[in-house]
């Protein structure tokens, strides 16, 4: 069993990979964190205990970070995962609230009541895990992983034609989680775009998942409709639910060692720099950043028809 907490900005592709770690057996949600992203955080928050609700489950959901640490927020893409983030529905409220603790402290204890057990799994900006960093440098050495969903090592960006969206949204934030020494995996670009969700896969995925499948497949309607506008594509990358897969199936990837790095500020800004190992530098900088493993590779529609099998 994956024991987690999932840090998300709940947004449509995050709806989904919640919707896939409450329903695989082997993973045991310890509670969501929330952060500023797809939409602001009060709306994450909502989202987030929409969803558990929606699935009938009980799951703390801690508040995090409402703003980047340093850089000056962007507007929501409300055109990409609607005003809601979940493509504009008309939802009631949920009925839980979110926890005592915010989401950076919630790491810090859970970490410290289980260490070495907790995978953190990060699908959006990385404020919440940096912040936890700050709250108590030793979180670093109680972890058994992290994985996180953004960056991307040789495919480009999506905010600009360098950098990814999670990252662009807080670069200093991510440039501390990413250069932290504890054991991460990068599961970006590289690999999401190569994963595609087809309207008919979802349909089925939808039927699967009761009143939890209507809000779904409303949200993936509306995703839909960007990605055919913007990439002519019919269908969705479920760039979060590709960081799920990992963590239950690495063998449907291929990862490579090397070094990351962030770009904090200039035309570059939010650009992941992946140095892999085994090139040699001239620059010994590289070297001296803890070992990650980038997911730089994919079996994309083994991933998605997993999806598909786990919801369904
Ligand atoms: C990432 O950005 C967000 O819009 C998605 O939820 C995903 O986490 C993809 O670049
Ligand atoms: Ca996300």
């Amino acid at each position: 069993t994956h024991t987690i907490i999932f840090d998300t900005d709940p947004g449509v592709d995050d709806a989904q990979a919640i919707a896939l770690i409450m329903a695989h057996p082997e993973i045991e949600v310890l509670g969501l964190t929330t952060t500023f992203g797809n939409v602001r955080v009060e709306t994450a928050t909502r989202n987030a205990l929409l969803l558990t609700e929606l699935a009938g489950q009980t799951i703390p959901v801690a508040q995090g970070a409402d703003y980047p640490l340093v850089k000056t927020p962007h507007p929501v893409p409300a055109h990409i995962h609607g005003a809601d983030g979940l493509g504009n529905q008309t939802l009631d409220a949920p009925s839980g609230q979110a926890h005592e603790l915010s989401a950076a402290q919630f790491i810090v204890e859970k970490t410290r009541e289980r260490p070495g057990e907790i995978t953190l799994m990060a699908v959006g900006p990385l404020g919440n895990l940096a912040m936890a960093i700050a709250l108590d440098p030793d979180v670093v050495n109680r972890v058994k992983q992290v994985v996180i969903m953004g960056g991307s090592a040789a495919r480009g960006g999506n905010v600009t034609p360098l950098a990814e969206a999670n990252i662009f949204s807080d670069p200093h934030a991510a440039k501390r989680v990413l250069t932290a020494d504890w054991p991460l995996v990068m599961v970006g670009l590289d690999v999401t775009l190569d994963t595609v969700i087809t309207p008919d896969r979802m349909a089925r995925i939808a039927e699967g998942q009761g009143e939890l499948g209507k809000v779904l497949s409303q949200s993936y309607d509306f995703y839909a409709d960007f990605y055919r506008s913007a990439i002519g594509l019919d269908g969705c990358c479920p760039h979060d639910s590709c960081a799920v897969a990992w963590l239950i199936h690495p063998e449907f990837f291929e990862t490579v060692t090397g070094h990351l790095d962030v770009v904090t500020e200039g035309t570059a800004e939010g650009q992941t720099i992946f140095a892999p190992a085994e090139r040699q530098y001239v620059s010994d900088r590289w070297s001296q950043t803890p070992a990650v493993q980038v997911c730089m590779k994919v079996d994309g529609e083994a991933v998605s028809s997993w999806i598909e099998k786990t919801l369904t």
